[in-house]
């Protein structure tokens, strides 16, 4: 199986429990080592091993369970394992006010009312993904991949997530959406791409798919297009 991801374009990932779709984005991430084939950047075979290369490479992942801490601010977890420092030899300490304004700059990016002080314990599910997403924008990120950002959060939150995902699209990065959810992809994606049982089944433009289709092979009702 071969796919291909383009600057500025939106790909749903579909398919059912098992498919492998986390496996593969996972393998794109750095988190697995892919036991064979090859991964192109911009032309150039790139090799990782570790998830922290694929993030050197612009590659970046949001993971299904997000990994935020709960009882830090947002701006903190923006910044989380890659806290920015100040001063020289053993003064260095963390630049609390720099990364406080980045994370905010990022938010209003992002068109987020997310605010770098608030705490992450008290926010909805959909403000915590524009967390998680504001992390995947603090470098020059070519490709951002997101394991079901709309599985836990209410309608209204849903239509926020779709925006942030057109931010980023509209940046020019390639974004990979997994979701069950076949209006999220049908409103927000450019192509879709599914998978049964480890293998790819479809790979088309929304455009000439439909939710019938899918659903169809995702199921296996249809075993190809
Ligand atoms: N290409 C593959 N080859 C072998 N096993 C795979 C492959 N892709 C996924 N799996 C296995 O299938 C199971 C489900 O995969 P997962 O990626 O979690 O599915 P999904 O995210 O679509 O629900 C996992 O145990 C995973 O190790
Ligand atoms: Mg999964």
């Amino acid at each position: 199986m071969s796919i291909t991801l383009e600057a500025g374009q939106v790909v749903g990932l579909m398919g059912d429990n098992g498919a492998g779709k986390s496996t593969l984005v996972k393998m794109i991430a750095g988190n697995f080592r892919p036991s064979e084939g090859t991964m192109r950047l911009d032309g150039k075979e790139i090799v990782m091993h570790r998830p922290v290369e694929a993030r050197q490479h612009g590659i970046e992942i949001v993971h299904q369970d997000l990994a935020l801490c709960n009882n830090l601010t947002a701006a903190a977890n923006v910044f989380l394992g890659r806290e920015l420092r100040r001063g020289v030899g053993p003064f260095r300490i963390l630049d609390y006010k720099t990364m406080y304004r980045r994370a905010g700059d990022i938010f209003k990016e992002l068109k987020s009312e997310t605010r770098p002080r608030d705490l992450v314990k008290q926010m909805s599910g959909g403000q915590r993904q524009a967390v998680a997403i504001a992390r995947t924008m603090l470098s020059e990120a070519k490709i951002v991949l997101m394991d079901e950002p709309t599985a836990a959060i209410s309608v209204r939150q849903v239509a926020e997530v779709l925006n942030l995902i057109r931010e980023l699209r509209d940046r020019g990065i390639a974004v990979v959406l997994i979701s069950h959810r076949m209006p999220d992809v049908f409103t927000v994606a450019d192509r879709v791409i599914v998978m049964r049982r480890g293998r790819k089944v479809a790979d088309k433009s929304i455009a000439a798919s439909s939710p019938e289709e899918v659903t169809g092979l995702i199921t296996g009702a249809i075993e190809q297009v």
